[in-house]
Protein backbone atom coordinates (compact mmCIF):
# COMPACT_ATOMS: atom_id res chain seq x y z
CA UNK A 1 0.00 0.00 0.00
CA UNK A 2 1.46 3.63 -0.76
CA UNK A 3 3.57 2.38 -3.68
CA UNK A 4 2.23 4.37 -5.67
CA UNK A 5 0.70 8.02 -4.50
CA UNK A 6 -1.29 10.83 -6.54
CA UNK A 7 -1.13 13.76 -4.49
CA UNK A 8 -3.14 16.84 -5.05
CA UNK A 9 -2.74 20.22 -3.49
CA UNK A 10 -6.34 20.50 -4.15
CA UNK A 11 -9.39 18.78 -5.99
CA UNK A 12 -12.67 18.00 -5.62
CA UNK A 13 -12.73 14.18 -3.57
CA UNK A 14 -9.88 11.53 -3.57
CA UNK A 15 -12.85 9.35 -4.14
CA UNK A 16 -14.30 10.16 -7.57
CA UNK A 17 -10.60 10.62 -8.87
CA UNK A 18 -9.35 7.08 -7.43
CA UNK A 19 -12.45 5.58 -9.08
CA UNK A 20 -11.34 6.92 -12.18
CA UNK A 21 -7.85 5.63 -11.33
CA UNK A 22 -8.93 2.45 -10.63
CA UNK A 23 -10.89 1.74 -13.78
CA UNK A 24 -8.03 3.12 -15.75
CA UNK A 25 -6.20 0.08 -14.56
CA UNK A 26 -4.46 1.89 -11.03
CA UNK A 27 -2.17 -1.07 -9.24
CA UNK A 28 -3.26 -2.31 -6.47
CA UNK A 29 -2.43 0.11 -3.36
CA UNK A 30 -2.48 3.23 -5.08
CA UNK A 31 -2.91 6.11 -2.49
CA UNK A 32 -4.76 9.21 -3.99
CA UNK A 33 -4.34 12.32 -1.50
CA UNK A 34 -5.15 15.93 -1.36
CA UNK A 35 -4.45 18.43 1.22
CA UNK A 36 -7.91 20.05 0.76
CA UNK A 37 -11.20 19.11 -1.44
CA UNK A 38 -13.37 21.09 -2.49
CA UNK A 39 -16.44 18.18 -2.62
CA UNK A 40 -15.43 15.98 -0.30
CA UNK A 41 -18.10 13.40 -0.14
CA UNK A 42 -19.43 11.23 3.01
CA UNK A 43 -21.71 8.18 3.14
CA UNK A 44 -25.27 8.83 2.15
CA UNK A 45 -24.52 11.33 -0.37
CA UNK A 46 -23.56 13.68 2.38
CA UNK A 47 -20.45 16.17 2.38
CA UNK A 48 -17.43 16.08 3.90
CA UNK A 49 -16.15 19.43 5.43
CA UNK A 50 -12.30 18.74 4.19
CA UNK A 51 -10.29 22.21 4.87
CA UNK A 52 -6.97 22.66 3.55
CA UNK A 53 -4.06 21.62 5.58
CA UNK A 54 -6.09 20.30 8.77
CA UNK A 55 -6.94 16.61 7.97
CA UNK A 56 -5.84 13.21 5.94
CA UNK A 57 -8.22 13.41 2.75
CA UNK A 58 -7.35 10.05 0.86
CA UNK A 59 -8.52 7.46 -0.85
CA UNK A 60 -7.33 3.85 -1.28
CA UNK A 61 -7.69 1.33 -4.05
CA UNK A 62 -7.45 -1.91 -3.04
CA UNK A 63 -7.85 -5.36 -5.40
CA UNK A 64 -8.21 -8.32 -3.06
CA UNK A 65 -8.88 -11.88 -5.33
CA UNK A 66 -12.65 -12.20 -3.61
CA UNK A 67 -15.95 -12.37 -4.79
CA UNK A 68 -18.21 -9.19 -4.37
CA UNK A 69 -20.45 -10.74 -1.66
CA UNK A 70 -17.29 -10.74 0.69
CA UNK A 71 -16.19 -6.65 -0.48
CA UNK A 72 -18.30 -5.01 3.05
CA UNK A 73 -15.74 -6.72 4.97
CA UNK A 74 -12.99 -4.57 3.74
CA UNK A 75 -14.76 -1.70 5.58
CA UNK A 76 -14.08 -3.42 8.83
CA UNK A 77 -10.79 -4.40 7.79
CA UNK A 78 -10.23 -0.21 7.25
CA UNK A 79 -12.14 0.52 10.51
CA UNK A 80 -9.37 -1.55 12.32
CA UNK A 81 -6.42 -0.32 10.35
CA UNK A 82 -7.03 3.18 11.07
CA UNK A 83 -8.20 2.84 14.70
CA UNK A 84 -5.12 1.03 15.18
CA UNK A 85 -3.20 3.91 13.73
CA UNK A 86 -4.52 6.69 16.11
CA UNK A 87 -4.20 5.01 18.72
CA UNK A 88 -0.52 4.05 18.19
CA UNK A 89 0.72 8.06 17.11
CA UNK A 90 -2.36 9.58 20.02
CA UNK A 91 -2.55 7.61 22.73
CA UNK A 92 -6.12 7.94 22.16
CA UNK A 93 -8.48 4.97 21.02
CA UNK A 94 -11.04 5.33 19.17
CA UNK A 95 -14.22 3.60 19.13
CA UNK A 96 -15.70 2.36 16.36
CA UNK A 97 -19.20 3.30 15.49
CA UNK A 98 -21.19 1.04 13.39
CA UNK A 99 -20.96 0.84 10.28
CA UNK A 100 -18.05 3.32 10.09
CA UNK A 101 -17.26 5.78 12.31
CA UNK A 102 -14.28 6.29 14.41
CA UNK A 103 -15.34 8.46 17.37
CA UNK A 104 -13.37 10.14 20.40
CA UNK A 105 -15.82 11.61 23.30
CA UNK A 106 -18.76 10.60 21.42
CA UNK A 107 -17.58 12.82 18.81
CA UNK A 108 -16.53 12.22 14.91
CA UNK A 109 -12.86 11.77 14.39
CA UNK A 110 -13.41 9.61 11.43
CA UNK A 111 -15.32 8.72 8.48
CA UNK A 112 -14.95 6.13 6.11
CA UNK A 113 -16.57 5.58 2.64
CA UNK A 114 -15.87 2.08 0.65
CA UNK A 115 -17.42 2.11 -2.67
CA UNK A 116 -16.70 -1.37 -5.45
CA UNK A 117 -15.84 -1.98 -8.90
CA UNK A 118 -16.84 -5.52 -9.58
CA UNK A 119 -18.87 -8.13 -11.95
CA UNK A 120 -20.89 -10.82 -11.09
CA UNK A 121 -17.95 -12.88 -9.57
CA UNK A 122 -14.97 -11.15 -9.11
CA UNK A 123 -14.15 -7.69 -7.33
CA UNK A 124 -11.91 -5.39 -9.14
CA UNK A 125 -11.12 -3.29 -6.79
CA UNK A 126 -12.30 -1.44 -3.74
CA UNK A 127 -12.01 2.24 -3.32
CA UNK A 128 -11.52 3.19 0.24
CA UNK A 129 -11.93 7.15 1.33
CA UNK A 130 -10.71 7.77 4.74
CA UNK A 131 -11.24 11.14 6.64
CA UNK A 132 -9.69 11.77 9.67
CA UNK A 133 -9.67 15.29 11.26
CA UNK A 134 -6.20 15.46 12.69
CA UNK A 135 -5.21 19.83 13.46
CA UNK A 136 -8.43 21.36 13.29
CA UNK A 137 -9.91 23.50 16.03
CA UNK A 138 -13.49 24.07 16.75
CA UNK A 139 -13.69 26.74 14.30
CA UNK A 140 -12.27 24.90 11.01
CA UNK A 141 -15.46 22.83 11.33
CA UNK A 142 -18.66 23.88 9.19
CA UNK A 143 -21.09 25.52 11.99
CA UNK A 144 -23.13 22.58 11.13
CA UNK A 145 -20.97 19.95 12.25
CA UNK A 146 -19.66 21.56 15.15
CA UNK A 147 -21.62 19.63 18.02
CA UNK A 148 -20.48 16.40 16.25
CA UNK A 149 -17.15 16.84 14.94
CA UNK A 150 -13.34 16.65 16.76
CA UNK A 151 -9.64 16.28 15.64
CA UNK A 152 -6.68 14.57 17.12
CA UNK A 153 -5.68 18.10 18.16
CA UNK A 154 -8.82 19.03 20.20
CA UNK A 155 -8.38 15.67 21.82
CA UNK A 156 -5.34 15.66 23.16
CA UNK A 157 -3.83 19.41 22.54
CA UNK A 158 -1.43 18.02 20.23
CA UNK A 159 -0.30 18.90 16.61
CA UNK A 160 0.27 15.60 14.48
CA UNK A 161 2.28 15.50 11.85
CA UNK A 162 -0.44 14.30 8.89
CA UNK A 163 2.13 12.70 6.74
CA UNK A 164 3.29 9.94 9.68
CA UNK A 165 -0.26 9.23 10.31
CA UNK A 166 -1.00 8.21 6.74
CA UNK A 167 2.11 6.05 6.29
CA UNK A 168 0.45 4.02 9.79
CA UNK A 169 -2.72 3.98 8.13
CA UNK A 170 -0.96 2.63 4.96
CA UNK A 171 0.55 -0.02 6.95
CA UNK A 172 -2.49 -1.53 9.07
CA UNK A 173 -4.16 -1.46 5.71
CA UNK A 174 -1.99 -3.92 4.40
CA UNK A 175 -1.52 -5.61 7.59
CA UNK A 176 -5.18 -5.83 8.17
CA UNK A 177 -5.44 -6.76 4.61
CA UNK A 178 -2.82 -10.06 4.30
CA UNK A 179 -4.06 -10.87 7.43
CA UNK A 180 -7.81 -11.10 6.15
CA UNK A 181 -6.37 -12.78 3.17
CA UNK A 182 -3.89 -15.77 5.25
CA UNK A 183 -6.61 -16.52 8.13
CA UNK A 184 -9.76 -14.88 6.77
CA UNK A 185 -11.96 -12.68 8.25
CA UNK A 186 -12.93 -14.00 11.94
CA UNK A 187 -9.78 -12.46 13.37
CA UNK A 188 -10.51 -9.00 11.85
CA UNK A 189 -14.00 -9.52 13.43
CA UNK A 190 -13.03 -10.02 17.28
CA UNK A 191 -10.98 -6.94 16.49
CA UNK A 192 -13.44 -4.95 15.13
CA UNK A 193 -15.74 -6.13 17.93
CA UNK A 194 -13.40 -4.85 20.33
CA UNK A 195 -13.04 -1.76 19.21
CA UNK A 196 -17.03 -1.02 18.62
CA UNK A 197 -18.64 1.10 20.74
CA UNK A 198 -22.13 -0.23 19.30
CA UNK A 199 -22.01 -3.94 20.53
CA UNK A 200 -23.41 -4.47 23.70
CA UNK A 201 -25.24 -0.33 23.72
CA UNK A 202 -29.06 0.39 23.32
CA UNK A 203 -29.17 1.58 20.24
CA UNK A 204 -32.00 3.62 18.16
CA UNK A 205 -31.73 2.43 14.32
CA UNK A 206 -33.02 5.06 11.85
CA UNK A 207 -33.54 3.92 8.55
CA UNK A 208 -35.74 5.44 5.17
CA UNK A 209 -38.86 3.89 6.50
CA UNK A 210 -39.01 2.94 10.15
CA UNK A 211 -36.70 3.43 13.34
CA UNK A 212 -36.46 0.71 15.72
CA UNK A 213 -34.93 0.38 19.18
CA UNK A 214 -33.00 -2.39 20.99
CA UNK A 215 -29.54 -3.93 22.28
CA UNK A 216 -26.90 -4.00 19.07
CA UNK A 217 -25.58 -7.89 19.82
CA UNK A 218 -23.20 -8.65 16.82
CA UNK A 219 -22.13 -8.00 13.25
CA UNK A 220 -22.22 -10.66 11.01
CA UNK A 221 -20.03 -11.53 8.63
CA UNK A 222 -21.47 -9.49 6.41
CA UNK A 223 -21.12 -6.27 8.39
CA UNK A 224 -24.54 -6.37 8.88
CA UNK A 225 -25.90 -5.28 12.77
CA UNK A 226 -27.64 -7.35 14.37
CA UNK A 227 -29.87 -5.99 16.40
CA UNK A 228 -32.35 -7.93 19.71
CA UNK A 229 -35.99 -6.08 19.84
CA UNK A 230 -37.40 -5.51 23.06
CA UNK A 231 -39.87 -8.09 22.21
CA UNK A 232 -36.40 -10.70 21.47
CA UNK A 233 -36.87 -10.68 17.75
CA UNK A 234 -33.36 -10.07 16.11
CA UNK A 235 -33.47 -7.86 13.43
CA UNK A 236 -30.60 -7.04 10.34
CA UNK A 237 -29.49 -3.70 10.03
CA UNK A 238 -28.19 -2.88 6.81
CA UNK A 239 -27.85 0.66 6.15
CA UNK A 240 -29.00 3.32 9.05
CA UNK A 241 -27.97 6.11 11.12
CA UNK A 242 -27.22 5.39 14.75
CA UNK A 243 -27.85 6.95 17.92
CA UNK A 244 -26.49 5.62 21.18
CA UNK A 245 -29.25 5.52 23.80
C1 LIG B 1 -18.61 9.43 6.09
O1 LIG B 1 -18.38 9.48 7.29
O2 LIG B 1 -19.74 9.64 5.65
C2 LIG B 1 -17.46 9.09 5.14
C3 LIG B 1 -16.56 10.27 4.90
C4 LIG B 1 -15.42 9.96 3.93
C5 LIG B 1 -14.59 11.18 3.60
C6 LIG B 1 -13.39 10.84 2.76
S1 LIG B 1 -12.23 12.17 2.64
C7 LIG B 1 -11.35 11.32 1.41
C8 LIG B 1 -12.38 10.66 0.51
N1 LIG B 1 -12.82 11.59 -0.52
C9 LIG B 1 -14.11 11.91 -0.39
O3 LIG B 1 -14.74 12.69 -1.13
N2 LIG B 1 -14.64 11.27 0.67
C10 LIG B 1 -13.66 10.42 1.33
Amino acid sequence: IGRNILYFPVCESTQTIASEEARNGAPHGTIVIAEEQTAGRGRLERAWDSSANKGIWMSVIIRPKISPQYAPQFTLVAAVAITKAIEDLSNCTPEIKWPNDLLISGKKVTGILTELQADMDQVHSIIIGIGVNVNQSIKSFDETVQSIATSLKMETGNDFNRAELVAKIAYYIEKYTDMYVENGFAPIKLLWESYSGTIGKRIKATMLTETLEGVAVSITNDGVLQLKLDNGEIKGIYSADIDIM
